[in-house]
């Protein structure tokens, strides 16, 4: 299927991780995106969720994430003295169990071993994930953090290129332009999260506060309708149902080309 334009984002929802994936499934969303990483994910809970059966699996994208040790706690997915490879495989099975399902739409690699570079670990780690699409247990590869070298190197090397690239998105640096022209070279899809938490300045932007008056929005839903326009697909993680309901509302909105460039003009 084709991914939807905005994900559900479920970190840092805890407790509250079930309710909430439910209130966004009944809100309308049909994408969520989650990770094996308990310190700042509740997987099993999205797997609750998803067990209600409130949307048909075929109408649902389900993406989920393998994280390097580093950013774990000790609740880990997998044997620690495992080689990479193996990790990514246990952290896999553990996904599946966690939702409940035969396989995934997107399995992502949470960030590279290091900031710059990529790594021996990284393509250890690549070659697993590879493996497993080959599997059909999943059925898209994303990158997550990443810089536009490192983006570059692994489109050169990967065997199987990802499909998804998933960063935090600041006006500052361009809407993460360099990232974002290297996936439309490779045709790839772009996620923005912190579309809201990383931009205040274009939020509380004066041009902006007109724009969304005369468009009878709000400035939310501005960045989030310029986003999609740009092509990327908006994770969005709000625990309010008004809010909920704000952000897919945007998404029915058009920007004129000279809207969305006032926007993109705003650092
Ligand atoms: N790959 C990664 O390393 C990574 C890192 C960070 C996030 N993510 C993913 O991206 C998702 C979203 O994270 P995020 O960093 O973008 O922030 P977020 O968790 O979506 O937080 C958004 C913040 O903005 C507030 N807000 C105000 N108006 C809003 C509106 N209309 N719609 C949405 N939020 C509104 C929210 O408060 P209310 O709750 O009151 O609305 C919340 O405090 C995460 O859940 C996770 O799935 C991935």
């Amino acid at each position: 299927m084709k991914p939807p334009a905005y994900f559900y984002g479920t970190a840092w929802k805890e407790q509250d991780t079930q309710r909430l994936t439910e209130l966004a499934l009944e809100s309308g969303f049909r994408a969520i995106d989650t990770a094996n990483q308990r310190k700042h994910y509740f997987e099993a809970a999205v797997g609750a969720a998803l067990a209600k059966n409130l949307v048909p699996r075929s109408e649902l994208f389900i993406q989920t994430k393998f994280t390097f040790l580093s950013g774990q706690d000790e609740r880990l997915p997998y044997d620690s003295k495992a080689s990479i490879g193996v990790q990514v495989e246990q952290s896999f099975q553990s996904s599946l169990e966690h939702l409940g399902l035969d396989a995934v739409d997107s399995l992502v690699l949470h960030g590279p071993s290091q900031r710059t570079g990529w790594h021996q670990r990284d393509r250890e780690a690549w070659a697993s994930m590879e493996q497993l699409y080959e599997t059909k247990k999943v059925r898209h590869l994303g990158v997550s953090n990443v810089t536009a070298d490192q983006l570059q190197i692994l489109c050169d090397e990967a065997r199987v290129r990802p499909r998804f690239v998933q960063n935090r998105c600041y006006a500052r640096f361009e809407w993460d332009l360099p990232v974002r022209a290297l996936c439309a070279t490779y045709g790839l899809t772009y996620q923005a999260f912190s579309l809201l938490t990383a931009n205040q300045q274009v939020l509380g932007h004066g041009d902006v506060k007109a724009l969304a008056r005369k468009k009878n929005l709000l400035p939310s839903q501005l960045i989030f309708c310029f986003a999609r326009q740009r092509g990327m697909i908006c994770l969005i993680g709000t625990s309010s149902s008004k809010h909920m309901r704000e952000d897919l509302v945007a998404l029915r909105h058009e920007l004129t080309d000279s809207e969305l460039s006032l926007i993109d003009s705003i650092r």
